[in-house]
């Protein structure tokens, strides 16, 4: 999507932006603020219901990779570089170089490493990275959550294959949805006909409590996407295809997101820890029962370059289209899944209605 914004005026835009936002969860409302669906997500990469954010994809890299600690790491877009800390923790690799545009994020990270007793281990950069400059070369790519902002995600995904050592590993833990979060009319669809399902209690907008959330769910225009961070999914529907093109031997796990990213959107901010358990559960189903169908938001994938080959000798092949159109992901994940998950996804709506109208019936 062509928006003619430069990749240093975009950035001093993220910059200002992430500025504002110095803790993880300062907005109510949204999934990785509640831990049944961290530990759903988790699940759903490394087989256990792990509590943290990303605790899933470190379980799968020491669950795979024999020969740990790597050596180097390097992060681009880390904010506070306490995910790649908790590389370093978890005995992944032993020191990590962190680029980061906003001073805020920075700054905070600094004084993270500094009580963790990690500031020997992470070296923040505050600025903008040229992917044609040269830093090395690295054992271990990081992007969590940073991709989705790049401009042009393949040309990032072709400096990361090209930083590697061989025998080095690609760890990608993104947002992989819609550029600039234009949902496909299914997405929207599937998430809206689940948010009709969810009883009134649980549609009060939490920053207005006189007032609801919709029950359509809809696109943000391209101007408010821009107005409020113009790095914001940039290319983000363009991953999934550019990993396979730079990283063919990468697995990629999908982790969902129609139904906990989009049609619970706000809305969990209301689920009541005891009271609305069963139906979160079979909204998870619901999840994913989509991601099994290919609509996915948020994909974890884990590759690694053969030891003997060198990554600027391949051809990665053309270049993929500019965006990736809907059901993207039923290309990606294979459609042998699509029967199971249109299967569990009409048990799991049955089971919504059911559920939502016996909590109706008790108020
Ligand atoms: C969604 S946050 C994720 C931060 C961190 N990886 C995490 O998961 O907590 C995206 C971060 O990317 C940073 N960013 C955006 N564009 C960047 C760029 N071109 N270079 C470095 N950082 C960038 C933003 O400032 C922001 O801190």
């Amino acid at each position: 999507m062509n928006t003619d914004l430069s990749p240093e005026k975009a950035a001093a835009h993220a910059a200002e932006h992430w500025s504002n936002v110095t803790t993880a969860g300062s907005a109510r409302g949204r999934w990785w603020q509640v831990p049944a669906i961290v530990r759903h997500i988790n699940e759903r990469v490394c087989g256990e219901p792990l509590n943290g954010l990303s605790a899933g994809a470190r379980q799968w890299v020491v669950d795979t990779i024999p020969e740990l600690p790597l050596d180097r790491g390097i992060a681009i877009g880390g904010g506070n570089g306490v995910k790649e800390m908790d590389l370093i923790t978890a005995g992944i690799v032993r020191t990590v170089d962190v680029f980061e545009v906003a001073p805020a994020r920075v700054a905070q990270g600094k004084e993270v490493a500094m009580e963790r007793g990690l500031s020997d281990r992470v070296t923040f950069h505050e600025r903008l990275l040229d992917p044609g400059e040269d830093i090395g070369r690295y054992d271990l790519v990081h992007w969590n959550n940073a991709l989705h902002h790049m401009l042009d995600v393949d040309e990032w995904l072709a400096w990361s294959r090209r930083v590697l050592n061989p025998g080095g590993v690609l760890l990608l833990d993104d947002f992989v949805g819609a550029t600039r979060f234009q949902w496909s009319r299914r997405q929207l669809d599937y998430a809206s006909s689940f948010r009709r399902t969810l009883p009134d209690a649980l549609l009060v907008d939490h920053r207005y409590p006189d007032r609801h959330l919709p029950c359509e769910i809809a696109r943000p225009t391209i101007t408010q996407m821009l107005a409020s961070d113009p790095t914001e999914a940039a290319d983000s529907g363009r991953i999934l295809a550019s990993l396979r093109r730079h990283f063919p031997e990468a697995e990629v796990r999908a982790t969902g997101g129609v139904i906990y990213h989009l049609a619970l959107s706000d809305s969990v901010a209301n689920f009541e820890r005891g009271v609305h358990d069963t139906l979160l559960e079979v909204a998870l189903l619901l999840d994913d029962a989509l991601s099994d169908l290919g609509e996915t938001h948020y994909a974890v994938a884990l590759g690694r370059i053969p030891a003997a080959a060198h990554s600027e000798i391949r051809d990665p092949g053309p270049r993929p289209a500019p965006s990736v159109p809907t059901g993207q992901g039923a290309r990606s994940f294979g459609l042998r899944t699509r029967a199971r998950g249109l299967r569990l996804f009409r048990r799991a709506r049955q089971r919504a209605l059911g559920i939502v109208r016996t909590i109706g019936s008790r108020n």
